[in-house]
This record gives C-alpha cells, structure tokens and sequence, in this order.
C-alpha cells in the first residue's frame, strides 16, 4: 500500500498562554507532547501580560525579579530562565516544532510596567501588581524613545534565544493607545524585529500597520465581534505582503467553553463545541475573499485564565485540539464531520492510556 499525505497549511500552531497562569518546563513539555501527537509545527508561547512576565531578559532584571511574581488570583507566578527556555525550545524541536515566542505591547503590559515604571507616559498612573482578569488598561508609552530601547533589549534577547524564523510582539487590545500610536509603536517594533534577524508575529489588530506591517497575523477576532474595518484593514496587509494564522476565537480558542456544563474556560466567543472548532474553513473565514496562498496556517491558542494545571489544560485540549490539526492539515473538501465523530472517538483510548483527562462532550459518540 503506498499513502501520499501532505499537509494543508505549513503553519500548524498551538498556542499556550503561561502568563496569566505559569506553567512549569514540564507542564509545557506535556502540551508539546500532545501537540507532537497530532503533527502540530509551531508553539507559540504568550510569555507576557498583564499579570505576569515570564522570561528572563539580560540586563533587565526587575522582568522576572517583579514582573514574573504575580498571576490570575495571587498565586506565585514564575518564569523562565534562558537555559529552561532553551531546554523547552530543544524538546520542541526534537519532535518537530518550533518555539515562536511572544511578549504582549504596548498593550497587555502591565507586569512589564509595575517592573520598570519608566516604560508608562508622564502622568499615567503608578502600574500595580494586577491578578484579575480584565483586558485594555494598560500601555507602555509609544512616544518616548526609551520604550524603543527597552523593546529592542527584549527582542534582541529572544531573537538570540530563539532558533526559529518568528518573534510575536502581541499588538492585541491596546485600547487606551490613539490609532496613529499605536500604528506608530507596531511599526516600529516589527522592524525592531526584522533587524534582528527575525519576522514578526502580531494579532490582526495591527493589520492596520500598513506598510511594513507584521509578516504573520493571528486573526482572533470572531466575524460577529470584529472592529469596524478590520477585514479590509487584513485585506491591505495581505497585499502588502502579510499572511495569516487563523485562530478565529469562536472556531479556534480552546480555552472557551464546550458548552453550559463545562466547568473551566470563557465564554466570551460563544461556546465552541467540537463540530464548531472542526466544521469551517480558514481560507473562506473572513468576509473578503483572499489570493491564494495568504493563509499561512492555523492555531488553537490555550487562554489560562481559569486554568491552573496540566490537568485542566487537557480537559479544555481533548478533544478539540485534533479536530483544530485536522483543520489544518486536511483540505476542506475531504473533510467529514460524521465520520471525524468515529475517528475522534477512537482517540479516546489514547488519552486514557496517557492519564489524559478529557472532555465527554455530547457531540461525539464515545465509547
Ligand atoms: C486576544 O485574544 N486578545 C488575542
């Protein structure tokens, strides 16, 4: 028997958030196994945010000193040191999978602000320790040349700590920023970026960069709640050279609730079941129509604000992290959701082998 198979999408991405909870070196090693499990490429690591600051920077010490002690709820926090990054970094690549990392600006920064206050605009409040879980407040000051500075040290320091071709500056929610900053800041930071050597990653918030605007962009806002103009806005990008990660929240966010008994997750996009994380396209999401080639691939990013543990990320994970690789490594056409139903119910005789916890939802017939 001879099997020709090929991926969809080379771009096929996990997302894990380890700000808002941290997560330990092999809490993150079992996410990658499960990712290497079902032909996953990428692992991009939100290593920063409003309630903590996950990676060690040289010469910048109060990131992980003050910034990495908090996290949703008052715990302890965390971070990595360069050789645990390193150590995450190597065990990804062994199973085929690169490390994209990612630190949250100018939005999104409060940690990196209660560490180095000097970072917010005179007259901006005092930044605080924060452990809740709202979204928008907070800004680093894109007017002032030593934010620059103090993006190019962080850049520069995952740049030579990161072997793969991708760096994500975030770009997401920055609501207390004009629209000229924050195009101001995003542009400059993504050609801080490249003249590391590296190409930047940003969500479809800064589609409005325009030229000179991030290589890849994470598209998460769900069609019903999209800014006013922002499929055009993708649209230009596309144009001007940019491709597109889908990950749509109402499609792809596996930390949103299966549905009204789940206990973990959000529910801001809607529930996601599994027949709606497995039923779309990413090439016909979007309400423009795309040349072909502008989607670089998709993602299913894992959101930790209610998630605590390794068993609660695999409860939230299974069984709609396969349904998400399926998307993205099957063409559309050949794709079946009454027969995926029987293959992913199969799986689950894995995941127990495995001590994984999963979710029995009510769309599937397990066995
Ligand atoms: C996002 O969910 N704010 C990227």
């Amino acid at each position: 028997m001879a099997i020709t198979d090929q991926p969809r999408y080379g771009y096929r991405g996990g997302g894990l958030d380890v700000s808002r909870h941290f997560f330990t070196v092999p809490a993150v090693e079992r996410y990658i196994d499960l990712l290497a499990q079902y032909k996953f490429d990428y692992l991009r690591l939100h290593l920063s945010d409003d309630q903590g600051w996950r990676i060690a920077v040289p010469g910048l010490p109060a990131l992980t000193g003050i910034g990495a002690s908090t996290q949703v709820g008052g715990g302890a926090g965390g971070f990595y040191t360069d050789a645990e990054y390193r150590q995450l970094v190597a065990y990804a690549a062994a199973r085929f999978i690169t490390v994209v990392p990612e630190v949250d600006l100018p939005g999104h920064s409060n940690a990196a602000l209660t560490a180095y206050p000097g970072l917010a605009c005179p007259g901006d409040a005092k930044a605080q320790p924060y452990t809740g879980t709202d979204v928008g407040f907070s800004r680093v000051c894109t007017g002032k040349e030593s934010t620059y500075t103090f993006v190019d040290q962080v850049v520069g320091a995952l740049a030579a700590m990161t072997p793969g071709p991708y760096i994500g500056i975030g770009g997401d929610e920055a609501k207390t920023l004009s629209a000229a900053d924050y195009t101001h800041f995003m542009a400059r930071a993504a050609a801080l970026v490249r003249q590391h050597g590296k190409q930047p990653l940003a969500w479809d918030d800064a589609a409005s960069v325009g030229k000179g605007s991030p290589t890849l962009l994470g598209v998460w806002h769900p069609a019903s709640q999209q800014p006013p103009g922002l499929d055009a806005q993708i649209g230009t990008a596309v144009k001007d050279g940019s491709k597109l990660v889908m990950e749509p929240a109402d499609r792809a966010y596996l930390d949103q609730k299966y549905d009204a008994t789940t206990q973990l997750g959000l529910q801001w996009a809607g529930f996601v079941s599994v027949q709606k994380s497995y039923s779309w396209d990413p090439d016909t999401y979007l309400g423009i129509s795309l040349p072909a080639g502008a989607v670089a691939g998709v993602e299913a990013p894992m959101w930790s604000e209610t998630l605590r543990s390794t068993d609660d990320l695999s409860t939230m994970l299974l069984p709609r992290l396969p349904a998400l690789a399926e998307v993205g490594w099957t063409p559309a056409a050949e794709r079946y959701w009454d027969e995926f139903q029987q293959r992913l119910a199969d799986q689950a005789q894995y995941w127990q082998a495995q001590g994984l916890p999963f979710t029995r939802t009510t769309d599937v017939p397990w066995k």
